[in-house]
């Protein structure tokens, strides 16, 4: 026990932070990726990577719902929340991405590949430099509208993503402590040990530092201002809650992340090629310590201590439902379709890596799954960055040559 709690002593907000920022970059050494695949050119002379390699047309209803739709959503920035799932979403984003030629905001200051963290502040001078205008933000960020709508092209959009509290918590806990490991039920014998916790005015307590991954840390990320976390004010608070929710173009929920890819899908008028991905991360938690059930008084507890989150994950899990909701029960055929085409191109992939045409349905094109769109469903956060920063460099490359060319012309 006493050691237990002594172990516990290290978990302090900004040492979370930072260890995590660590491992993460230490598991992401190493640049393998093979850079060709990074390569391709449109009739623009921009490299747009490779696209869905089609057989035939747009088959007949594959747009449904989608009537204002004037092309795909090609500008946008990602608010990548620790502990979210964000990386797998990430993944999907990179490679759509590149696929269409988007220019990255690639951090260049930080070797964790993050652009801000303490201050919400960003500019030019965090990314890695353009001759374009940026039109990709997708590395760990802290959401700034102000700051990212002056530093991105015209009209960006942005997309967060939350997970429950709880789960976020937990999986804050048992990354950062591989603690007790004689313990049956770690997590809910720190939250005993919290249950005074008292809510400072700021809403950071005792429990340490501003920036803290057990404390309001994702509504921090989304956005939500800090000096309103102790905030009481049901009004001030539900006001603030409109306006985070006004900023963003869609919230993938973590609990229904593949609904979530689907409602991205249609919101920024891509295609189901585009939200494929591996199901190879998408592993179910088996550790029962891990998930060893809580009392209501520990639940209440973290409740407590964490208080904006929950309001926050409240409110988009709802905009989220009503969403669907008006989306009509075709929503719900179109996501077991999707889930059934993800699952056959990943056992595709993983059985044989040959080329395999997979048919136009009711909501996707036909599209090819060749070696190097199995090679690249696997890829890893570090290669996917190596790709769009092999394209920024590219696209440097074409605008400087095309300026030359008008100078001496
Ligand atoms: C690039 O595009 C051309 C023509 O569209 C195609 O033949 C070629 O295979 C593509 N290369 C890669 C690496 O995707
Ligand atoms: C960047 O955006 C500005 C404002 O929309 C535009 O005038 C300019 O041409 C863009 N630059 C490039 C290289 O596309
Ligand atoms: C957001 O960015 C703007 C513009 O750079 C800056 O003035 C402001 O202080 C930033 N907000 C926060 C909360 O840091
Ligand atoms: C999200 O909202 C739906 C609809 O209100 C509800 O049924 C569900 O339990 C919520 N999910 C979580 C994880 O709270």
């Amino acid at each position: 026990m006493a050691s237990l709690r002594s172990r516990i002593l290290h978990f302090s907000c900004l040492a979370v932070v930072l260890y995590v920022g660590m491992l993460w970059s230490w598991k992401n050494t190493g640049f393998p990726a093979k850079r060709r695949y990074g390569e391709n050119r449109s009739h623009e002379g921009m490299i747009t990577g490779r696209g869905p390699t089609l057989r035939s047309d747009l088959s007949p209803s594959f747009t449904t719902n989608q009537a204002s739709c004037d092309g795909p959503v090609t500008n946008f920035v990602f608010i990548k929340v620790h502990k979210t799932g964000s990386g797998s979403t990430f993944l999907v984003l990179a490679r759509f991405g590149r696929n269409h030629g988007m220019t990255i905001c690639y951090p260049i200051h930080d070797k964790h590949r993050r652009l801000s963290y303490n201050s919400p502040n960003l500019d030019r001078s965090a990314c890695q430099p353009s001759l374009g205008n940026y039109t990709l933000l997708i590395n760990h960020a802290i959401m700034n509208k102000t700051a990212m709508d002056r530093l991105m092209a015209p009209g960006t959009r942005y997309i967060g993503i939350v997970r429950h509290p709880l789960e976020h918590f937990r999986s804050v806990f048992f990354y950062e402590n591989q603690p007790a490991k004689d313990s049956v039920n770690p997590l809910g014998k720190y939250l005993d040990s919290k249950v005074n916790y008292k809510p400072g005015r700021t809403g950071m307590g005792k429990l340490g530092k501003p920036v803290c991954q057990q404390k309001n840390f994702q509504a921090y990320t989304l956005g939500f201002p800090r000096k309103l976390f102790g905030s009481r004010k049901k009004s001030v608070l539900e006001e603030t809650l409109r306006t985070v929710g006004s900023w963003y173009s869609i919230v993938l929920i973590t609990e229904y992340w593949e609904e979530s890819l689907v409602l991205l899908r249609r919101t920024f008028c891509w295609t189901m090629y585009d939200i494929l991905h591996t199901t190879r991360r998408l592993h179910v938690q088996r550790d029962p310590k891990k998930s060893a059930p809580l009392t209501d008084k520990q639940i209440e507890t973290h409740r407590k201590i964490t208080p904006i989150d929950y309001l926050i994950y409240d409110y988009f899990n709802r905009t989220f439902w009503e969403r669907t909701t008006k989306e009509g029960p075709e929503f719900w055929d179109e996501v077991v379709y999707f889930k059934t085409l993800n699952l056959q191109v990943n056992n595709h992939c993983t059985l044989s890596q040959g080329d395999k045409v997979f048919p136009s349905g009711k909501w996707s094109r036909e599209f090819l799954a060749d070696s190097t769109f199995c090679e690249e469903l696997d890829w890893t956060t570090t290669q996917w960055n190596s790709a769009l920063l092999l394209q920024l460099e590219r696209q440097n490359e074409e605008i400087s040559r095309k300026q030359a060319q008008i100078e001496s012309e």
